[in-house]
């Protein structure tokens, strides 16, 4: 079962994959499912995981485990710091531990958009599914994989930033009439690692509320920095890096780094770019506080020149609840 289908029922499925490092107490019930409608409690609050059950568990064929929708933002919470942790500690992630933290925030990305921003359920599915093949495909090279995560989790705010921008860029790119499986794939990879170079940067932007002139010139050499980075890892692709390079690129010519104008810049990095402007204004940041929807699709059509006036009214459109 795909994480995208079991997301709209009452219970969400879950890995034990993180948990398994550690033996913390359970802020949350975990279930097993018997039938599609039954589901029975295995594990309650407060206990701590008994790993010989669910090895016996897991000797019947049963893979999946669950909590309820309730409950899942408390799952989430946990799970994200646990990742952290693990992150930060000095022990290795494995590859399968790497593919845990990507899927649990894709599929907690997920939730947040259909709960907050009443999208289309059936268009986040198609976007989860794509998500899940941009996962997969950087996990061809476990080495990619690992490194890219553990280059992205350095600044927390990147991480989630990016799945962010990955998943609206890939919904944008739908709703513009992107279809190829491949299209859409460099979509989505471009907008999870294009911010991978603000890990090479000497300071970390989220601590900064002002940057100096000289940080905010550094700051400007993070495409190509982020360039450089993918060109040592296996498995990504040329489009992939462009998009890397040119999403802050503006069709007046005022973007960075090598100020292109509207038709020179990648298309796909157009689409990247509202994609990252968007999830920047709605998320609250060191420096202010985020903006709501309706104001930054509002400041999205204010910045007239800075980004694709065609993809900005589609996005606009398809982030404003249609009247029924
Ligand atoms: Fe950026
Ligand atoms: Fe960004």
């Amino acid at each position: 079962m795909s994480y995208a289908a079991v997301k709209f029922e009452n219970y969400i499925q879950i890995s034990l994959q993180l948990l398994r490092r550690f033996n913390n107490q359970l802020k949350f019930d975990i279930y097993v499912r018997r039938t599609d409608s039954d589901y029975t409690k295995l594990f309650k609050k407060g206990d701590s995981i008994d790993w010989e059950r669910v090895a016996l568990y897991e000797a019947k064929g049963i893979k999946y485990f669950f909590v309820t929708k309730d409950e899942y933002q408390i799952y989430s919470l946990f799970v994200e710091r646990l990742g952290e942790q693990l992150l930060e500690s000095r022990q290795q992630l494995t590859v399968e531990e790497s593919f845990v933290v990507l899927k649990e925030l894709s599929q907690f990305t997920i939730h947040e958009m259909t709960v907050n921003f009443n999208i289309d359920e059936r268009a986040v599915e198609n976007v989860s599914n794509v998500v899940e093949g941009c996962i997969k495909e950087l996990g061809k090279d476990p080495k990619s994989l690992i490194n890219v995560v553990k280059l992205l989790a350095n600044q927390p705010y990147i991480l989630k930033h990016s799945m962010m921008v990955s998943m609206f860029s890939v919904l944008l790119a739908k709703a513009s009439g992107m279809e190829s499986e491949m299209n859409l794939r460099i979509v989505g990879m471009g907008g999870f690692l294009h911010d991978v170079g603000v890990s090479q940067l000497t300071f970390d932007p989220e601590d900064e509320k002002f940057l100096s002139a000289e940080q905010r010139k550094e700051m400007w050499r993070h495409p190509e920095l982020g360039l450089q980075l993918l060109d040592n890892l296996k498995g990504v692709r040329t489009e992939v890096t462009q998009i890397i390079l040119q999403h802050h690129e503006q069709p007046n010519g005022t973007g960075y780094p090598n100020g292109l104008r509207g038709p020179e810049i990648y298309h796909p990095a157009k689409i990247v770019a509202i994609a990252d402007a968007f999830c920047a204004m709605i998320s609250q940041r060191s420096f202010r506080e985020a903006l709501t929807v309706g104001e930054a699709l509002s400041r999205l059509k204010e910045l007239s020149g800075k980004f694709d006036k065609k993809l900005v009214d589609i996005f606009v459109k398809l982030m404003t609840p249609q009247k029924s």
